[in-house]
């Protein structure tokens, strides 16, 4: 298959890169680098600094003249939506039209988008299931919410095929852990620098912690299933901050003590996406469990770390 992956120099993109590398597909990335990183790009795969509201996407699409394109490029901060809600739906949906137009005039057969739990906004009843109402509490949640409505509706009106995947809490090597990046990487980042993980609230929140290449593993299947529709993607099993850092804790062998500050007004308490669709129609179910994945983690930034410092004393 000859794949464009849109945010493929990012945390999740640059490991379904690296995925469909190994399954000996033609991958085109385009990223312009905004939160992602150049040196996460497989080496065999071509890279176009772009961004996806450009009009010369056009040209990327006449000249790779892709079969399916796996859309992850986005503003993909809460914080940065509700600071800029402007600049977030020029990406999240501005960007995905520009990228579906392309579809429509190149024939494209199928998109597989990245969306996101924030869709539902809080939840009525746990886990979630896919028919749960779509009520979301921020701008990011609207723009991912708009994006999945305008994908569905070029299908009616073109018959591009689709699949959207809604993430949980996406976790693993190569994550951000400045700004709003997730949990676990800002957690062990906080650990490896000898410093206290900050819970905000009680700890007893819970969340659904995914490992990044299950993620990557469902966009691949996504891609061919002759199914079209919306998937939760998540382990389906929620853990509290407190189980996390326990677990964390177990894995280094020592006792690590969070520091606790006041609960984030607009947080969700409890959050867990049932996953049996993607199972029942993409034949997708998560491998890693957490405390593999926790493992696989934490030795990473162990050794980009330790790199870091090396570095530092080379200069
Ligand atoms: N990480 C999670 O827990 C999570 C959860 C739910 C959904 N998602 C979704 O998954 C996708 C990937 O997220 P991620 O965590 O890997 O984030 P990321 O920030 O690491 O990756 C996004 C990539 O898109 C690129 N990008 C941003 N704006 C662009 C633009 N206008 N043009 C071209 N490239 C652009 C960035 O440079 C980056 O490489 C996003 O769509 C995000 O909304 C992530």
């Amino acid at each position: 298959m000859k794949a464009l992956v849109t945010g493929g120099a990012g945390f999740i993109g640059s490991h379904l890169v690296d995925l469909l590398i190994n399954e000996g597909h033609e991958v085109t990335v385009i990223d312009n680098l905004i939160t992602g990183n150049k040196e996460n790009i497989n080496s065999n795969a071509r890279f176009i600094f772009m961004d996806v509201c450009s009009p010369d996407l056009e040209t990327v699409f006449t000249e790779h003249g892709p079969d399916c394109v796996f859309h992850l490029a986005a503003q993909a901060s809460v914080g940065e939506s509700i600071k800029d809600p402007i600049k977030d739906s020029e990406i999240n949906i501005k960007g995905l039209i520009n990228v579906l137009e392309n579809c429509k005039k190149n024939n494209v057969k199928k998109i597989i988008f990245s969306s996101t739990a924030a869709v539902y906004g809080t939840p009525m009843s746990l886990p979630i299931t896919e028919e749960h109402i779509t009520d979301p509490i921020s701008f990011y949640g609207v723009s991912k919410l708009a994006a999945e409505m305008y994908i569905k509706t070029y299908n009616i009106l073109y018959g591009i095929d689709y699949t959207i995947l809604r993430y949980a809490n996406v976790y693993g090597p190569r994550q951000n852990y400045n700004g709003e990046g997730g949990v676990i990487s800002i957690f062990i980042n906080r650990i490896l620098n000898h410093e206290p993980p900050i819970i905000l609230g009680t700890g007893e929140q819970t969340r659904d912690f995914i490992y990044v290449s299950d993620v990557a593993r469902a966009n691949l299947k996504a891609s061919i299933s002759e199914d079209v529709g919306t998937f939760n993607i998540s382990s389906g099993t929620a853990i509290s901050l407190t189980q996390l850092l326990d677990s964390l804790s177990y894995i280094r062998s020592v006792k690590i003590s969070p520091l606790y500050q006041n609960h984030r007004i607009g947080d969700i308490a409890h959050s867990c996406l049932e996953n049996r669709m993607a199972e029942l129609k993409l034949n997708w179910k998560p491998i890693y469990k957490l405390e593999d994945g926790l493992k696989i983690t934490l030795d990473y930034y162990t050794e980009h770390q330790s790199n870091l410092v090396k570095g530092a004393i080379h200069k």
